[in-house]
């Protein structure tokens, strides 16, 4: 099913363009980077472990998997009441049942500029009002989210607390935020606040430690040299390449590529697997991944 969330990073794209990259068989899936789930609302599975250090998107996962009804007769209430007013009212209010703050959250996710989520120094979410009206989608459906998130144990965690979890068999799948070492553009230099080089290096090792268990893993990354270097001893990478739509002047459409890694072979055969070769070429070298 499709993600209900709209998210920086979102993995939409990715399962629509090749679902092929997961194995047949694995025991509990665990996703430490959630975001808005889109591989694990493609692949639905029986058991899982779902994690984000962000709290108040943990909590409205967590609000539909309790009471998915009360957040959805709320959201239609969001959606009759849809204004520049009502938006920044909803904005500015502090609440405290749970099903309250998930339809705030889903509400403000679905009217705000870009789907973006970013809060100021105090942690309040300050994105302004987008252009979007649609409060209520015809892809929503809360009931069967509810029954997938019901096998499901949510965490508002650090990513190695849960990749550290993951057994022989199961599967993972890292989507974190992407940095670079030795970049300097805005992008990078905004995200290194949020993850930092450090943080990739500490996921690497967390990862090496789940290999090393028997669990299989999927990864995905910025297309950069670094990142080639720091998983250059790791399974093996592949280019996904995809038309994307870079917001800001004259930029227009244009072909971004990510990097996936897995260590397990992929079943499908159709995409590009990186000839290791150092340093790489100068489209290596120069990340932009300008939301
Ligand atoms: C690229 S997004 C994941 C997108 C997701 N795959 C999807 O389909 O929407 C990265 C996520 O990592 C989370 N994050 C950032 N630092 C983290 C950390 N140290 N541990 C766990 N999650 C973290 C962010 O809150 C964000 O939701």
């Amino acid at each position: 099913m499709q993600p209900f969330l709209k998210w920086a990073g979102g993995k939409r794209w990715l399962v629509q363009q090749i679902p092929q990259i997961f194995p047949f068989e694995y025991n509990t899936y665990l996703e430490p980077f959630l975001g808005s789930a889109a591989c694990f609302f493609y692949l639905e599975p029986e058991r899982s472990i779902l994690s984000d250090t962000n709290g108040k998107l943990i909590e409205t996962y967590l609000a539909l998997k309790k009471s998915h009804a009360k957040v959805h007769d709320l959201l239609k209430y969001h959606a009759r009441n849809h204004s520049e007013a009502h938006y920044y009212k909803v904005r500015a209010q502090k609440l405290n049942a749970l099903h309250t703050k998930s339809a705030q959250f889903i509400y403000l996710n679905r009217t705000c500029y870009n789907g973006l989520y970013r809060e100021n120094k105090k942690g309040i979410f300050n994105v302004p009002k987008g252009t979007k009206t649609s409060v209520i989608l015809s892809t929503d459906d809360f009931n069967k989210t509810a029954g997938l998130l019901k096998h499901s144990e949510l965490c508002h965690c650090d990513f190695e607390d849960t990749i550290d979890r993951a057994n022989e068999g199961d599967l993972i799948f890292a989507d974190p935020p992407y940095t670079t070492a030795h970049n300097l553009n805005g992008f990078v230099k905004y995200n290194q606040n949020i993850f930092s080089w450090k943080d990739q290096e500490r996921l690497k090792e967390a990862l090496v430690r789940a290999d090393m268990r028997g669990v299989k893993i999927l990864v995905t990354n910025a297309a950069h040299q670094s990142i080639l270097e720091l998983y250059s001893d790791f399974g093996n990478i592949f280019v996904l390449n995809r038309r994307s739509v870079i917001s800001g002047l004259n930029k227009g459409r244009s072909d971004t590529s990510e990097f996936l890694i897995s260590n397990y072979k992929l079943p499908c055969t159709d995409i590009e697997e990186l000839k290791l070769k150092m340093p790489l070429s100068k489209e290596y070298q120069n990340f932009d991944a300008s939301p």
